[in-house]
């Protein structure tokens, strides 16, 4: 069964515009912002020195010149590297030969670490309402401390305790049923997303973790089991995909009605979304 679509579709940022810009960038943030994006998602992680940074994976190899864990380096060891050039090597190779080539400070800090710090302060200024989406990372193994300093730093921008979770222009996801509970035992009116990557037998009626309201299932299982996305929208929850990137997988969520599609294609998936 699909549904006729009676409500706007999110359109989430993974990663910041990550097709075309290096993930978790100033610059890829500024891309989707750009592109029309409702929401921005980042990945957070602690630094040895205890400030949060927003990086997908354990190491910061893949996505900077670096080596080594986040939680091993300090904050100044990350701002150091260059966490741009392993996606745009042929232009940047480039500008490093041309003589005329003038670094500016702003081209620096586009592909530096970014931090969670800066990455709200964007979002304060960018002249019209972006949500956030933000991803706990790894929260066992800081047993509370992530979302601690996560809240400590939503609470200075004025986000940590929205009149109601509809109203809320941050959500936070995880993977991690307990990491979602410590934010809600702290902040009880700030929503929660449930990511999965599938379906636990446990919740296969619909229902998801006491207390939170957004359910995040993989594509893998919208498209394996449209059924259950109707079972959670019957139950009540909103339902954010990620990551959608094909047209297709596009016009099944939008079938599907579901809240929001993740993806890394901001402009190209509201295009298709306002065509359909
Ligand atoms: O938005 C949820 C999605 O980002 C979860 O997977 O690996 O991209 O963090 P991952
Ligand atoms: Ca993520």
């Amino acid at each position: 069964m699909t549904h006729a679509r009676q409500h706007r579709i999110q359109v989430v940022a993974h990663r910041g515009a990550s097709d075309e810009a290096p993930e978790h960038t100033l610059a890829a943030y500024r891309k989707a912002i750009e592109d029309g994006a409702d929401a921005l998602e980042c990945d957070v992680r602690l630094t040895a020195d205890g400030h949060l940074v927003c990086v997908h994976d354990r190491r910061v190899n893949r996505t900077s010149n670096g080596r080594g864990a986040v939680s091993a380096l300090e904050l100044a060891d990350l701002a150091a590297l260059d966490f741009g050039s392993w996606k745009t090597r042929g232009a940047w190779q480039a500008r490093e030969e041309d003589p005329d080539w003038v670094h500016r400070p702003e081209d620096r800090e586009a592909t530096s670490v970014l931090t969670l710090e800066r990455l709200l302060e964007l979002v304060a200024d960018a002249g019209r309402r972006v949500e956030l989406a933000i991803e706990t990372k790894h929260p066992t193994r800081w047993a509370g401390q992530v979302e601690e300093r996560l809240l400590v730093l939503l609470k200075r921008f004025g986000l940590d305790s929205p009149p109601h979770a509809r109203e809320s222009a941050v959500r936070v996801m995880s993977f991690s049923a307990r990491s979602l509970h410590r934010v809600r035992a702290a902040a009880p009116t700030l929503p929660t997303v449930y990511l999965m990557q599938f379906v636990s037998p446990r919740l296969r009626d619909g229902r998801l973790p006491a207390g939170v309201g957004i359910a995040g299932p993989s594509l893998r299982i919208v498209r394996a089991h449209p059924a259950y996305i109707e079972r959670l929208k019957r139950s009540g929850h909103q339902v954010h995909v990620w990551t959608v990137n094909e047209t297709a997988d596009v016009d099944l969520c939008a079938g599907l009605g579901v809240d929001a599609v993740i993806t890394n294609r901001p402009r190209a998936v509201r295009d298709r979304l306002d065509r359909l």
